[in-house]
């Protein structure tokens, strides 16, 4: 059996046409929505990473701001950007791109914008809102993997058992909660599981959110799951590649997401996505 792709950027395009869409219709309200993404550093990553993310804005008709400053900038200096960005009423989401130079606590910085423009879902109330089922910013890695499972007819998990593989406050952990509020039974596997497999075979979904390549073999699948790769890692050529085996689980899986070309692109249009309806409701 060989897996049908989930195609993250087809679905992507789809979602960032629909964005445009709402964009042009706001916009034309006289209210353009903003995203602003703040870089402190030169990681050269992250400096890929806010490009991209500004140019999707652009693609979509929002209005977005870079604002890149040197390492040497202080922790007192980046809060009082947030909190000049946080009274801009042109700004309906920002983003500070982790990681921060070592000097700056990073949860301070994060906890500092306002949860009404924290688009990434990082903030603590965001965290507690998805906790308790409240509307409130998704974290957007987690959020366009619920979207890919919905592209496949999977908006519902009931009576579906989903594995996730990681347990990080940017992926692993909302995305177990978001399968929860879907409906599905959920397991989260990490590195103290003593059994990975084990709890793998049993899955109609898994996730894998470690940032290790080989994760996830096809000897460790149920045959016809949906199998989500979260991850990006460099193969011994140094090309992109997932935490699933991917040659093998295709073998084995019902659907999977590449890598590149799967999660990557979903990230940034739920940015976009949270952003969009940032700006909506400061209409409202
Ligand atoms: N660094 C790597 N990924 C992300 C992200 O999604 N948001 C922010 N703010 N920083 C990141």
């Amino acid at each position: 059996m060989t897996a049908q792709l989930i195609d993250g950027n087809a679905l992507s395009k789809q979602l960032r046409g629909e964005v445009a869409t709402r964009a042009a219709a706001l916009t034309a309200q006289g209210l353009k929505p903003g995203l602003a993404v703040v870089l402190v550093g030169d990681n050269p990553a992250s400096q890929v990473y806010v490009r991209n993310k500004v140019k999707a804005c652009e693609d979509a008709g929002l209005h977005s701001v870079l604002e890149k400053y040197p390492a040497t900038m202080t922790e007192a200096e980046l809060l009082a950007r947030v909190e000049a960005l946080n009274n801009d009423p042109s700004i309906h989401g920002i983003l500070v791109q982790l990681p921060l130079p070592a000097h700056i606590d990073d949860h301070k910085v994060i906890e500092a914008i306002s949860p009404l423009k924290d688009v990434d879902g990082f903030h603590v109330a965001s965290a507690g809102a998805l906790v308790v089922g409240q509307p409130g910013f998704k974290a957007c890695t987690p959020y366009g993997c619920m979207k890919m499972l919905e592209s496949i007819g999977l908006g519902n998990l009931k009576g579906k058992h989903a594995v996730v593989i990681g347990r990080s406050n940017i992926v692993g952990k909302p995305m177990a909660l978001m399968l929860l509020q879907a409906n599905a039974t959920v397991t989260v596997c990490h590195s103290g599981t003593s059994d990975l497999a084990y709890h793998t075979r049993q899955a109609d979904v898994v996730v894998a959110a470690v940032g290790k390549r080989n994760v996830l073999t096809a000897d460790m699948v149920k045959p016809g799951a949906v199998v989500i790769d979260v991850g990006m890692n460099r193969d011994d050529e140094g090309k992109l590649c997932g935490d699933v085996d991917f040659s093998g689980v295709k073998e084995v899986a019902g659907w999977i997401t590449p890598v590149p070309g799967g999660v990557g692109p979903m990230t940034i249009t739920m940015l976009l996505v949270n952003t969009m309806e940032s700006a909506e409701r400061a209409l409202q």
